[in-house]
């Protein structure tokens, strides 16, 4: 997989990523906003990191937060902004670091359905402990490594994560709970929620198993 083919198929799907959203029956932006709803505030800043077309981050913005977003499509990003509710939009490749935010601006940071697209996550929960203020909630989702999934991986890291072909022809990563945790742990994040949930592979009766979490920030 070449460089920027992730974010150029999104590009090229985004018309119709919302209805195929819908018709893979998937309720995660849905999930992963219950799961924080006891959590934020009206008037914080939440950073959606890969907001597409911002399904994830719709709800808060509902809520009264304001949302911000960073994505390296600028078709999913146009489509988001015809929605008018992200106070501020950047398209930026994820790959680089640092993340163009200064040190603590965000009360909270979200990413749903994106880290799946990345193998070594150090670099980015890093980042997001440097721009999350103490306190600040961190959540997101990954593709859960499973033993059927395992068999088929076309590599495995001995840290925690595995490559796999997905069956809509590129390369995703399924990440293990270890390695999530142990990173958490690492970048200064407590743990409060672990919620599995299942995500139609586009394939008859085959489902995707998928984890969100949901970590605090520490308050030194
Ligand atoms: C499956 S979509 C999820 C979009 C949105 N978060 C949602 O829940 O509907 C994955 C998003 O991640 C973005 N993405 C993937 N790899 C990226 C990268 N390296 N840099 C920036 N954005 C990336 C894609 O452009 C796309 O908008």
């Amino acid at each position: 997989m070449k460089k920027n083919d992730i974010i150029r198929g999104h590009d090229e799907c985004a018309a119709e990523y919302d209805q195929q959203v819908r018709e893979y029956k998937c309720f995660a932006h849905e999930a992963l906003f219950g799961l924080n709803f006891e959590y934020v505030n009206p008037h914080e800043r939440l950073l959606d990191l890969g907001i597409g077309t911002g399904l994830g981050s719709l709800p808060f913005a509902r809520a009264g937060l304001e949302v911000f977003g960073i994505d390296g499509s600028i078709e999913m990003l146009k489509i988001c902004k015809s929605k008018d509710f992200a106070k501020d939009l950047k398209q930026f490749d994820l790959r680089n670091t640092p993340l163009p935010y200064s040190d603590g601006f965000f009360d909270h940071v979200i990413s749903c359905g994106v880290f799946h697209f990345f193998g070594n996550l150090e670099p980015m929960f890093k980042e997001v402990s440097r721009i999350i203020k103490p306190g600040g909630i961190f959540a997101f989702t990954v593709l859960a490594q499973t033993p059927e999934k395992e068999e088929k991986a076309v590599s495995h890291n001995p840290q925690g994560y595995s490559e796999i072909q997905s069956d809509w022809g590129v390369t995703v990563f399924m990440h293990s709970n270890r390695y999530i945790e142990r990173l958490l742990q690492g970048c200064g994040f407590d743990k409060l929620k672990e919620f599995k949930f299942l995500v139609w592979s586009g394939q008859e009766d085959i489902d995707d198993l998928y984890y969100a979490y949901v970590a605090q920030r520490t308050v030194i």
